[in-house]
């Protein structure tokens, strides 16, 4: 167990913002899967306030869905405030603040890791949402380990980090690559272990390569951080926090998921969908869910070519009954004939970095 603040996290193993996946369907699938926390897509200050009936979709907490982060990015501190205020009164447990988005018209618009290099304001909006939230729930911040690596950009990380505890930030999420690094070459888990000294009492949360159960373990022997934020290795991977779970109470992990498994995820990731989306999800979200779960498929180029050809919800299904089974038979095709190894390896799943990361 650890804490953020008041919230109480029953275990180290937590699914991490992602944008374009940590939706309320992928955040049920992975607590069902033993994921103790779950931080929301970030999303704009100014959405948040705005009250259209989406984004108040968009927004809502399931009552099955906590404890959660609400994440905020924007630019200008006035805004944070009152974004800050909705989300709590929306019942997120947890308000989070993104200083780490590398994505170009992200930094161009002086959001998300572009304030690594601009203290000040940084720190401004840190009081800012502090203030707005006024102790009805703890602030966090996210964080990549810098701008680059120059000693430049250090003095300006530590300035972010020693001011936001400062100013009175429950926990900190630290993705261990650097803004310039955007999601290539490796995490600094050293890093990880000397800011878990420099946080202190306060909560440290590593992230950066955890795409297997034995890299979450491994984070948190090697750098004592509090948790794991797990990023690309849940998504199309929920199963991800049960094998986390099993290796921490000294258990083998579980085997790959059976066909039947994933054909329970993959519907259990459509209703969600249909219920977010009143009936009518974007076929590109059915796509994407689809696709994250193809590598476990006996035949997964198959398998890819149906899910692409999916228009509808109703399509979706009938790709589901044919190439994973009537719903609880787990019979499908499974014919290995296209060359295609099935991947049953849960520790290497095959995500391209960033790929669908579209906010700002
Ligand atoms: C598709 C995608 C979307 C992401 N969206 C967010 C986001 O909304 N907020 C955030 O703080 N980090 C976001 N991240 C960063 C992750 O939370 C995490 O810090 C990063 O992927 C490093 O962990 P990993 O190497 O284990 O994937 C995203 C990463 C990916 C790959």
């Amino acid at each position: 167990m650890f804490r953020i603040g008041s919230v109480e996290i029953a275990h180290p193993f937590t699914l991490a913002a992602l944008s374009g996946h940590s939706d309320a369907p992928m955040r049920r699938l992975c607590r069902r899967h033993g994921a103790a926390y779950a931080v929301n897509e970030v999303v704009l200050d100014r959405c948040v306030t705005h009250e259209g009936a989406w984004q108040k979709r968009l927004l809502a907490v399931p009552a099955d869905d906590h404890p959660i982060g609400g994440q905020l990015m924007g630019s200008d501190p006035a805004d944070f405030g009152p974004a800050a205020d909705r989300l709590v009164r929306l019942g997120y447990d947890v308000i989070d603040i993104n200083f780490g988005c590398p994505v170009e018209k992200v930094l161009k618009r002086c959001r998300g890791g572009y304030l690594l290099g601009e203290p000040q304001t940084a720190l401004a909006i840190v009081r800012a949402v502090l203030a707005a939230v006024g102790g009805r729930a703890p602030v966090t911040v996210k964080l990549r380990r810098g701008l680059d690596d120059s000693a430049e950009s250090r003095r300006r990380f530590d300035r972010v980090l020693d001011g936001a505890l400062e100013a009175g930030v429950a926990a900190v999420t630290l993705h261990a690559r650097t803004v310039a690094q955007r999601y290539t070459g490796a995490a600094d888990w050293r890093f990880l272990a000397e800011m878990r000294r420099r946080v202190g009492p306060r909560t440290l949360i590593g992230s950066g390569d955890l795409l297997t159960a034995e890299a979450c373990l491994a984070m948190l022997r090697e750098t004592g951080v509090d948790g794991v934020a797990i990023a690309r290795g849940a998504i199309g991977n929920p199963w991800i926090f049960a094998a986390c779970r099993a290796l921490a109470d000294g258990r083998p992990a579980p085997p790959p998921p059976s066909l039947a498994e994933q054909r329970a995820a993959l519907a259990a990731q459509l209703a969600g969908l249909l219920e977010l989306y009143r009936g009518r999800p974007p076929v590109r979200m059915l796509w994407r869910s689809g696709l994250s779960y193809s590598r476990w498929h006996p035949t997964p180029k198959k398998v890819r070519a149906a899910i692409v050809a999916v228009r509808s919800p109703f399509e979706f299904e009938r790709m589901l009954d044919e190439w994973y089974g009537p719903a609880h038979t787990g019979e499908a095709r499974a014919d290995a004939a296209d060359g295609d190894k099935p991947k049953v390896n849960v520790r290497s799943p095959n995500i391209r970095p960033g790929a669908s990361f579209s906010v700002g």
